[in-house]
């Protein structure tokens, strides 16, 4: 969808659809006042009526509206004014775009904007409806043999931002909403394709595609040969049990100065995880397609470099493997030696994911990183923490930790810090080697950070457990594309690009 400016008198606005928010108990928005003076009062006797009163989650197209240049106005209820914020206005913003998207109109003005409670608000405002209302009109029908289309898309929204000029902020604000919504319909993409179609290799190719269209993003994939040359005996053994080589997917944006340190993102790109011998139970076994969420947040966010042109070095490493039962697959007891040198005792073959990640991190130290920030679906235990409204966050750097937290905040696409105290790191104790690879049914999310964070001494590091915000069950199952708001937010930051 193209996104726009527009300034003016809300009734000289020339559009199919003009949206306007309303609060509760008929509470008019500011551009809902404006559309009603220019009407005569219609947009209020129509109000009257009852049937539409402003409540969340309403909405009212209105016709023939006089005295105004749109065809149609699009009532969208705001709920109480007191208890609007900025989650409630993306919601509003998706709704909108849902609507119109399978309606008649192709092009509609959204006054929403100007709902932002100040005029240093509006860039952060503008940037939220391009996301959400990408969001909104995303569909994953790839495989379905026949789609149901929208017969007339919305191809063209207006984003109204009443008297104010133009200016470079506010179109780096589209631009960045751009940005960050194409990350993260690719992140959905590949992360709602299913295992047998995104294995490993597919994941491989569609990371070197992206580096065919842009000569800032070098990408360089890594066969097992090589990760055996390197000593990847972590990563490896996971892929043991699979007929579909692993890869490493290595993509180096180069944004920046040549001599800047990069930021590395380090992605979970385990395309299945049936549990290897420790295997899984079989309900809802499905969705451990979607272990590679970590991995495709990374890739989307490199896709949103590109795109976005940002002035910066990003490192984006994704190990891709698949976790399956087999004759040869990994066996809980095995002891693997890790790039690093340190002996892993693999208790749970279900833990693959420390064990790829390991090894990537370890990998990762050759880049030189000034942080690096690793992403993964890593464990049951944070979505029992979390839930799905934040992800997990664990850090060996103060001022990294605080960064991603504020860059969640500012985005809607939250996370939340974990302790790590030395205390938890004995649960990982083995007999054998130099740890093992669970630590016990307490803290699960916390010792899967303390395994990884003996890999990552030596950079500033954070992980971000995703298991829970990274897709959705139940009727509305689906890849969320988080955390790549998070991700970009964190990014376009670095480089002075951001709204807060
Ligand atoms: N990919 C899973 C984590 C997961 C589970 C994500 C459920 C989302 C929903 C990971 O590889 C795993 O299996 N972790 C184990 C670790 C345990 C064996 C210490 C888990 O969480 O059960
Ligand atoms: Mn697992
Ligand atoms: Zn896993």
């Amino acid at each position: 969808m193209d996104y726009l400016l527009k300034s003016g008198a809300i009734a000289a606005q020339k559009t199919a659809c003009l949206v306007v928010g309303v609060y509760a108990r008929r509470d008019l928005s500011d551009a809902a006042r404006a559309l009603d003076e220019a009407s005569g009062g219609a947009l209020e006797s129509l109000l009257k009526q009852g049937d539409f009163t402003g409540q969340r989650e309403q909405s009212q197209l209105l016709y023939d509206l006089p005295g105004c240049g749109c065809a149609r106005a699009l009532l969208i209820g705001l709920g109480p004014r007191k208890e609007f914020t900025l989650a409630g206005y993306r919601e509003a913003c998706a709704r909108a775009a849902a609507l119109i998207n399978d309606s008649n109109p192709v092009e509609a003005i959204s006054t929403l904007p100007t709902l932002a409670p100040t005029d240093a608000d509006l860039p952060r405002w503008l940037q939220e409806a391009v996301v959400a209302s990408e969001a909104a009109t995303y569909r994953f029908d790839r495989c379905k043999s026949e789609v149901e289309k929208p017969k007339r898309p919305l191809r063209r929204l207006g984003l109204f931002i009443g008297d104010r000029r133009r200016s470079r902020k506010l179109e780096q604000a589209l631009a960045n909403g751009k940005g960050v919504a194409t990350g993260m319909a690719l992140a959905k993409d590949l992360s709602n394709l299913p295992g047998n179609l995104c294995t490993p290799g597919y994941l491989a190719d569609q990371a070197r595609s992206l580096g065919r269209k842009s000569d800032k993003l070098k990408v360089q994939i890594l066969e097992e040969k090589q990760m055996q040359e390197l000593g990847m005996g972590a990563l490896l053994s996971v892929s043991r049990g699979s007929r579909q080589p692993a890869k490493l997917i290595v993509m180096e944006y180069g944004g920046g100065k040549p001599d800047a340190r990069p930021v590395a993102l380090v992605g979970k790109g385990l395309t299945f995880d049936a549990g290897g011998i420790s295997i899984k139970p079989s309900a809802g076994m499905d969705e451990m397609k979607y272990d590679m969420c970590g991995g495709a947040s990374v890739i989307g966010a490199m896709a949103a470099c590109v795109e976005l042109q940002l002035p910066l070095n990003v490192v984006g490493i994704v190990p891709a493997s698949e976790n399956l039962p087999d004759g040869d697959a990994n066996k809980p007891g095995d002891i693997v030696t890790s790039m690093s040198g340190l002996t892993v005792e693999v208790l749970n073959t279900d833990a693959e994911g420390r064990l790829i990640l390991c090894d990537a991190l370890t990998y990762t130290q050759r880049f030189k990183p000034s942080v690096v920030i690793d992403i993964a679906t890593l464990t049951g235990a944070c979505v029992v923490a979390l839930g799905a409204h934040a992800s997990g966050l664990f850090s060996n750097d103060e001022q990294l930790a605080q960064a991603i937290i504020a860059a969640g905040k500012a985005s809607g696409d939250r996370a939340w810090q974990l302790p790590m105290w030395d205390d938890y790191q004995g649960q990982l104790d083995s007999n054998f080697a130099d740890m093992a690879n669970v630590g016990g049914r307490e803290a699960g999310a916390i010792t899967a950070g303390c395994f990884l964070s003996r890999f990552t001494k030596k950079m500033k590091w954070a992980h971000l457990d995703i298991a829970g915000t990274a897709w959705k069950k139940g009727t509305e199952k689906g890849a969320t594309g988080r955390p790549v708001p998070l991700l970009m937010q964190f990014l376009l930051q670095r480089c002075g690009l951001a709204n807060e």
